[in-house]
């Protein structure tokens, strides 16, 4: 029988995921099937649940269930020790988005991170080793990124809105051992400059710019808004400002290939199929 997956989000509808793994299972000569599924707000894990009964190997979770997949797994885990656990990517981001069935456990793993440093770093060839980097955002999307940025050797910067939750992250980050700056924008009295600046906040969803000073952007300093589909505000300032932009589109499939080699051992080429998806 052929080997079923899923994505599970509320909402899920816009999902480019089925596509990207059917392209990977075409590419990888793998065969799957994927599909989107809508899960109600307080139905996630009657939703794992009856996927697992199903016989489905595997899941990719998305907004708003991450955490609370990660807590599943870590529950199951307890339960039925010592098979089964989050990883510790998934544990650093107290969050995981690629869950592996097996027959009386799960396993919790998070790519996000992975993902955005594969697609920094290897097609958008930019080293982040050493480099200065702003992470705007404390949210799910930003804890899903910052070890793995932290491992890739750069200097950290976090940054949020509300900024008792930016010390709330920083906290979290030194509990992991690691020593992060938060800055406070936009009027910090050092003025400072990055190579990288992150956008992991969901101000793009409404339409909204987080509050950046126009100096930010060191010369050939790279702009990734973790959202794709469109240019978002914080990619239009950036550019007027002088940066190289990208959107989120190649962390979308780098995570998903992350995934897809969890689940088959099979690590599919991303390049064409970013190149494909932009077309
Ligand atoms: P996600 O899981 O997608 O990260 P989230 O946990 O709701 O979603 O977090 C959203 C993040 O976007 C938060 O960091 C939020 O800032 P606050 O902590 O101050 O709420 C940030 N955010 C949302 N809208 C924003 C805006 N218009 N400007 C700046 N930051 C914004």
């Amino acid at each position: 029988m052929i080997d079923r997956y899923a994505v599970i989000g509320n909402p899920i509808a816009h999902s480019k995921s089925p596509l990207i793994h059917s392209m990977f299972a075409a590419q990888t000569g793998q065969d799957i099937s994927y599909e989107a599924i809508l899960a109600p707000l307080d139905g996630f894990a009657a939703t794992v649940e009856r996927l697992r009964k199903e016989g489905y190997k595997g899941c990719n979770v998305t907004v708003p269930f991450k955490f609370e997949a990660y807590e599943l797994v870590r529950e199951l885990a307890e339960r039925t020790p010592p098979a089964g656990a989050p990883t510790q990517r998934a544990t650093n981001a107290r969050a995981a988005n690629t869950l592996k069935f097996h027959e009386n456990f799960i396993d919790g793993d998070n790519t996000d991170g992975t993902g955005l440093v594969r697609n920094i770093e290897r097609i958008l060839g930019v080293s982040l080793h050493g480099k200065r980097i702003l992470l705007i955002g404390a949210g799910g999307a930003a804890y899903g990124v910052a070890l793995p940025l932290l491992l890739a050797e750069a200097h950290l910067f976090i940054a949020n809105r509300t900024p008792e939750k930016a010390d709330q992250f920083a906290l979290h980050l030194g509990k992991l051992g690691h020593v992060v700056n938060v800055y406070n924008f936009p009027n910090e009295a050092d003025r400072k400059q990055f190579d990288l600046i992150i956008n992991a906040t969901s101000a793009g969803l409404s339409n909204e710019l987080p509050p950046l000073p126009a100096d930010i952007f060191a010369p050939g300093a790279l702009a990734y808004d973790m959202m794709y589909g469109r240019e978002t505000p914080f990619m239009r300032f950036a550019r007027e400002h002088g940066a190289q932009v990208a959107d989120g589109l190649g962390m979308l499939v780098e995570q998903a290939a992350e995934a897809f080699y969890i689940w088959r051992g099979v690590r599919p080429d991303t390049a064409p199929i970013i190149a494909a998806l932009r077309t």
